[in-house]
């Protein structure tokens, strides 16, 4: 096997040398292909693909379905075994030379937002599939087995919230929970999923959770600071707590041109009341916190017709746990308060504390890192991801790369494929490592 383009360590990792050879690491990380790896994202963003570049794959649509299959074959290809689960998250196994040892567990998701770009989540399914297709060619087979999982629903554009597989995977939520949520046309999860599984039923089965040995999850960093700082490799120490809400406003229904203002019960303008004092609430002079009003329906929705019914979304995030259960807790309250004329629900969708990220997973991403030369840092991640869900479960971790402006959730989103190959390079790095 040659050696990597890039040095495949630095001076003060003699003993890690000496130890990576062991484990074939470094044939490994040179095996992975910056090419193949591009070509696959290119055929799975074309499932789905929208102007500019974008792609809209919602979770259990005919295009989930076919994404999962393209990849399905590639997994067969290298041998690699296929499973899925009760929440329809996909599993793809190569085994390790001891049967009985725990997996290490890397891979991300395969759906996008509505209007989403090329890289969110199918890069880490990608990355890991490559990293196991390295492993493969370059005849390394490690102790542990190396699972590469694709996660179901990840983005909850279709059906809120997000990170239902993981969430169902880790036992913090049952999958059934989320049977009644429903789709912008009505259809329930529950029966999309079902019809999904039957769909899948070719598929071998395996039991929902797992106790993995670590899982660490590659993913386009969403965000600005590691291009503005000219960093390779982002190092995730952690993630940011989300709280999920929707707020109802519930009015009557009545003619725009004769029913005086002092009659009405317009639900718009009770959601306008709503949402400025939760600006007043959420405001921060630090810029840390997170608040975002980004779905609003209102019916009957005509110009001259008064709003019987509007509802509103509200994504808060913050990395202080205090500051984000009191803040959050304070939402019913301040709508109630806010609120004039119409009757008001708030419902909590979504509740994600802050996680810190396992020392011996961030340590592994950090070491692999330094030992390719690639320039690094430590950083949190601002977006959730489906690794939140795992803290819990086993040693977990992320890597960074930058993407072009921090641009994500837009079709616009991009990573080059140099610098998606060098965040494939440290996971294949430190799945080596940690299933050794
Ligand atoms: C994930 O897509 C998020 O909204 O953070
Ligand atoms: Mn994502
Ligand atoms: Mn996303």
């Amino acid at each position: 096997m040659g050696e990597p383009s890039r040095p495949a360590v630095i001076l003060g990792y003699r003993y890690y040398v000496a130890e990576a050879r062991e484990i074939g690491m470094n044939e490994a990380v040179a095996a992975v292909s910056e090419q193949r790896q591009w070509d696959r994202l290119m055929a799975m963003g074309a499932l789905g693909a929208i102007p500019g570049n974008g792609v809209n794959r919602a979770c259990l649509t005919d295009l989930d379905r076919r994404a999962r299959r393209l990849l399905i074959g590639w997994a067969k290809e290298i041998g690699a075994s296929v499973s899925v689960d009760a929440a329809a998250n996909l599993w793809l196994r190569r085994d390790g030379s001891d049967p009985h040892a725990s997996p290490v567990v890397t891979g991300s998701h395969m759906d996008t937002q509505p209007n989403g770009g090329r890289f969110d989540g199918i890069y880490g399914v990608i990355a890991g599939f490559e990293a196991l297709t390295a492993l493969h060619d370059a005849g390394v087979r490690p102790r542990r087995p190396i699972e590469v999982v694709a996660w179901t629903n990840e983005e909850g554009g279709r059906f809120a919230p997000g990170c239902m597989g993981s969430m169902a995977w880790s036992g913090f939520r049952r999958i059934e929970e989320f049977a009644d949520v429903r789709d912008s046309d009505g259809l329930r999860f529950g029966d999309a999923l079902a019809a999904h599984l039957s769909a899948e039923s070719d598929l071998p089965h395996r039991l929902l959770g797992g106790e993995p040995h670590a899982y660490v999850e590659a993913h386009i960093e969403q965000g600005p600071r590691l291009e503005n700082e000219g960093i390779d490799i982002g190092v995730v120490t952690g993630i940011q707590g989300s709280r999920w809400f929707t707020v109802t406003l519930i009015g009557d229904t009545a003619h725009a041109g004769t029913t005086p203002l002092s009659l009405r019960r317009d639900s718009v303008q009770d959601m306008i009341r709503a949402i400025s004092a939760l600006n007043t609430l959420m405001y921060d002079p630090h810029d840390v916190l997170r608040f975002t009003v980004g779905r609003v329906i209102v019916e009957p929705n005509t110009s001259n017709s008064v709003a019987n019914r509007a509802s509103f979304t509200i994504d808060f995030r913050h990395p202080d746990k205090t500051v984000l259960l009191a803040r959050g807790d304070a939402v019913v309250g301040v709508v109630q308060a806010a609120v004039r004329d119409a009757s008001v629900t708030v419902e909590e969708t979504f509740h994600a504390l802050p996680v810190s990220f396992a020392p011996s997973v961030i340590d592994a991403v950090e070491r692999a890192a330094a030992a390719q030369a690639f320039r690094h840092m430590r950083l949190p991640s601002g977006a959730f991801h489906d690794a939140q869900f795992v803290v819990p479960v086993c040693p977990t971790g992320m890597i960074f790369l930058p993407c072009h402006k921090g641009i994500s959730h837009n079709p616009a989103e991009y990573s080059s494929p140099t610098q998606l190959a060098a965040g494939t390079r440290v996971l294949t790095q430190v799945l080596a490592e940690l299933a050794a």
